[in-house]
């Protein structure tokens, strides 16, 4: 009995820390903790973060976002010069964020990345580029030419109409 209250208990602790403690979520982490300098494909107070992966190695980005400071003030020329570049805006530590948190956020600034690369495209699809017009032709516009030609038809018909009462009108006078 008491090991099962003990178990509900460790339990109900558990789900608690998940919803009340920091956020794990990449997007979540990210959300909370960069977005408020950091973009993905833009620069705000700090550089814009897609492709980081690519300039740098994961164990660069984990070290230096656990003490920007301390990786500016060691030598490391790239980050000097980002720093500078950057108007000496001094990037807050992380020190609580594990090596998974980050790279956890690193996948997540790929998949973002992939998708504003896609949305960046002038033309949806290639096949969207063909000019949407259809030329007149016979074969294809049977509805179009049945109208016109009834259309005229109408129009003759009015005509004759008019020169018919025209022509009666006269003959009622000449009467
Ligand atoms: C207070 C603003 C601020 C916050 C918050 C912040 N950063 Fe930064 N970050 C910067 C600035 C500014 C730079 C440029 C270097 C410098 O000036 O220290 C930078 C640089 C970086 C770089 C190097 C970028 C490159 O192009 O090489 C990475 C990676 C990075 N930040 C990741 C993060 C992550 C991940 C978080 C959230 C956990 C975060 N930053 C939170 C301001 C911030």
């Amino acid at each position: 009995m008491k090991i099962k209250c003990s178990l509900v208990a460790v339990f109900v602790i558990a789900q608690l820390a998940c919803f009340a403690g920091a956020p794990t979520e990449p997007k979540a982490i990210f959300t909370a903790r960069c977005a408020s300098c950091h973009a993905i494909n833009k620069v705000l107070t700090g550089p814009a973060l897609a492709g980081i992966d690519q300039r740098r190695t994961m164990d660069w980005i984990i070290s230096f976002v656990h003490s920007p400071q301390r990786i500016i003030h060691s030598g490391d020329v790239y980050a000097a010069a980002l720093f500078e570049k950057h108007n000496r805006v001094t990037m807050p530590d992380h020190p609580d964020l594990t090596a998974d948190d980050i790279k956890g956020i690193v996948e997540y600034i790929k998949s973002e990345s992939k998708t504003a690369v896609e949305e960046k495209a002038p033309f949806p699809t290639p096949g969207r580029l063909h000019p949407d017009y259809h030329p007149l032709s016979l074969t294809g516009n049977y509805g179009f030419f049945i109208c016109y030609l009834l259309f005229v038809a109408v129009l003759i018909g009015a005509m004759l109409f008019a020169v018919n009462v025209q022509a009666l009108k006269r003959k009622a006078y000449n009467a």
